[in-house]
């Protein structure tokens, strides 16, 4: 991730007593790096596993490790409660997830979760048989009930050697972006009244050829999974229709995964009635072999054609058949004439908004965390964003479309 320094806001990190306990080093670094003040709170146990000088450098502040080392008047949980706009518990044992679930408070670390007001994001990591038990289940289904993010533990080898159930902590990266996005989504937040369900597409579509060859494109899904984690942080209810994409889902969403643009079609259609915006990211395919092969196709001397014909184009159906009450999103993907080529879809699909990014630089856009868009609205305004995480375009595009 590239540098940042402007500062982004406050995060309280806790580390707990997994093994996993070093990730949250690179965890302070990345945060640090991206513009994040990080002040680390770790339980006793997990200063067995890295010691807190490591993270007093990284993040250059004092580290807490317990309630009776204090230095000021008033006591550092509460002095750090006002202070945090994030608490982040990475890793977290199933230990602390007990104790968040139940409110005990019984050193630093728990001691400062009850005192912190905001949005707590929670990435457990533990034996795989542990994280199946039922009452660590039991326990995160609580802490989710509450408004807690989990960022769930993925598949992979662990310390104690198991390697294809889930256990290991999420990917830093992953709980990098739910964290920056939940900074960002502070100030999008508006009370519960104003929830929004909000439908976003991502990633590529398949067209299949025959049984082992497809037609695809360059799409990672990045900038769509960046607006339903934001649309996620903001505090509103959203359904992730996504093509086949490298990227977990982010925590919270409702996830359906499709193939080909018929399969994208057909979902989306069903869902949209139900949603106040659509945020159509996908990259969705325009053409798909008008004969799909059976059997894979054989090669030969001569040259082969294959005949193609018109998907539909989602986004232009669902505008023209939605309510006063829902907005649409479209984005632009364009090599040449961003301007003049966005403007026209933006009319021709009659849409609230068009993102538009020039994909043929290769300092942002498709694969990268980095985005360069220009935002048009029907009104003739435009909005030219410099280059910036997508996860901060997604908080721009929700702040030209929302509240609806
Ligand atoms: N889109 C869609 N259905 C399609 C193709 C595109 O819903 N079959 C949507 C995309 O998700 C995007 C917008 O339409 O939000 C514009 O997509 P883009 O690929 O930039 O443009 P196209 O409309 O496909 O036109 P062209 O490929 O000719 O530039």
């Amino acid at each position: 991730m590239t540098a940042r320094t402007s500062h982004r806001g406050t995060v309280v990190l806790g580390v707990s007593s997994s093994i996993a306990a070093y990730k949250a080093a690179d965890l302070t670094s990345k945060l640090v790096q991206s513009g994040v003040d990080v002040h680390v709170v770790m339980t006793q146990n997990a200063t067995n596993l890295v010691r807190p000088q490591t993270f007093r450098t990284l993040s250059q502040h004092p580290v807490i490790t317990d309630l009776w080392s204090v230095p000021d008047w008033r006591p550092e949980h509460i002095a750090l409660a006002e202070l945090a706009q994030v608490l982040v518990i990475a890793p977290a044992t199933a230990n602390v997830l007990a104790k968040l679930a139940n409110g005990i408070a019984d050193d630093a670390l728990t001691t400062f979760a009850l005192a912190h007001e905001g949005p707590l994001i929670v990435a457990p990591a533990m034996n795989p048989r542990m994280w199946r038990n039922p009452a660590v289940r039991e326990n995160c289904r609580r802490l989710q009930g509450r408004g807690v993010t989990i960022v769930a533990p993925e598949s992979g080898r662990v310390a104690c050697g198991t390697d294809t159930e889930p256990g290991r902590l999420a990917d830093v990266s992953r709980i990098v972006s739910t964290t920056l996005a939940h900074l960002a989504g502070l100030s999008l937040r508006r009370d519960s009244t104003d929830r929004q369900k909000i439908l976003v597409t991502a990633g590529p579509t398949r067209e299949v050829i025959d049984p082992v060859r497809f037609i695809s494109n360059k799409s990672s899904g990045k900038m769509g999974y960046a607006c339903a984690e934001m649309a996620l942080a903001a505090g509103h209810d959203v359904t992730l229709i996504s093509g086949p994409a490298a990227t977990a889902p982010p925590p919270g969403c409702r996830f359906i995964a499709i193939e080909s643009a018929a399969d994208m079609a057909v979902t989306v259609r069903r869902e949209f009635p139900d949603c106040n915006l659509l945020i159509m990211c996908a990259a969705v395919g325009d053409y798909r072999p008008a004969t799909p092969a059976q059997q894979k196709i054989k090669k030969t001397k001569g040259k082969l054609t294959l005949t193609l014909e018109r998907t539909e184009d989602i986004l232009a159906i669902v505008a023209s058949l939605r309510k006063p009450t829902q907005k649409v999103v479209g984005f632009a993907a364009e090599t040449v004439n961003v301007d003049a080529n966005a403007v026209e879809k933006l009319h021709a699909k009659k849409l609230d908004m068009i993102v538009a990014n020039d994909v043929s630089r290769q300092d942002a856009g498709f694969g990268t965390d980095e985005n360069v868009v220009t935002l048009y609205l029907p009104d003739g305004t435009k909005h030219s964003l410099p280059r910036m995480l997508k996860i901060d375009v997604a908080a721009e595009i929700l702040r030209h479309t929302l509240p609806l």
